[in-house]
């Protein structure tokens, strides 16, 4: 068993490790009730975040990851120049909302490059699903924006469909707001981009 499900098996141990990083010292000098932030999920190696947390200094940046080795990598990058207002996290998207304390609103959530899951068998797999999509509607501002973007034109149809049928998000035509090659873009170059606004 991967040893972070070991040291971390029940929920109620999950739950604790996300809350203890929303008292880090990224967040400590907000005193203000609600304390709002940008969030990239998959964020990979943490070169676009890191790139777009320089850009962005007014904003706490969030990288979150499945794996480990990635957040280390993303981490050790934000050290190395000393950033501020930027953190890289191991956790699963789904989760990490649903642990999140209610006062930390998302403004932007980037997710770049998602792993497609190509088979049919898999589509379930997907981060982009009508439970994600409300799951964190829950815990956006009400101006909100998602900014998606896939080389995988099935992954890409999918999502148009889901946030159509979705409640809490509309499809709208503006522009990126940052551009800076991820790993994943570096590697592929015809991507398509969709960005959503909440309801
Ligand atoms: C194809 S990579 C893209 C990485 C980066 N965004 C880029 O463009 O280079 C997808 C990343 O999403 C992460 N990931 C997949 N599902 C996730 C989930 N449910 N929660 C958090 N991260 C996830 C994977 O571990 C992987 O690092």
């Amino acid at each position: 068993m991967d040893i972070f499900l070991r040291k971390f098996q029940d929920k109620e141990n999950r739950k604790g490790r996300v809350e203890q990083f929303f008292k880090s010292d990224l967040f400590s000098s907000f005193k203000d009730e609600t304390v709002i932030f940008d969030l990239e999920i998959g964020c990979g190696h943490g070169h676009w975040l890191n790139a777009y947390s320089d850009s962005n200094t007014d904003i706490i940046c969030v990288g979150i990851d499945l794996i480990s080795k990635r957040i280390l990598r993303s981490n050790n990058k934000k050290l190395n120049n000393k950033r501020k207002n930027v953190s890289f996290f191991k956790a699963e998207a789904n989760e990490f909302l649903l642990y999140k304390p209610s006062n930390f609103k998302i403004r932007n959530t980037f997710i770049l490059f998602p792993d497609p899951w190509p088979k049919k068998k898999h589509h379930k797999r997907r981060l982009i699903q009508e439970s994600f999509l409300s799951l964190l509607r829950e815990n956006t501002l009400p101006d909100s924006l998602i900014f998606f973007r896939t080389d995988h034109l099935d992954y890409h149809d999918w999502t148009i469909q889901k946030l159509g049928d979705s409640k809490s998000w509309g499809i709208i035509d503006t522009i990126w707001p940052f551009e800076h090659e991820s790993y994943f873009q570096n590697l592929l170059p015809n991507y398509k981009s969709i960005i959503s606004q909440a309801l």
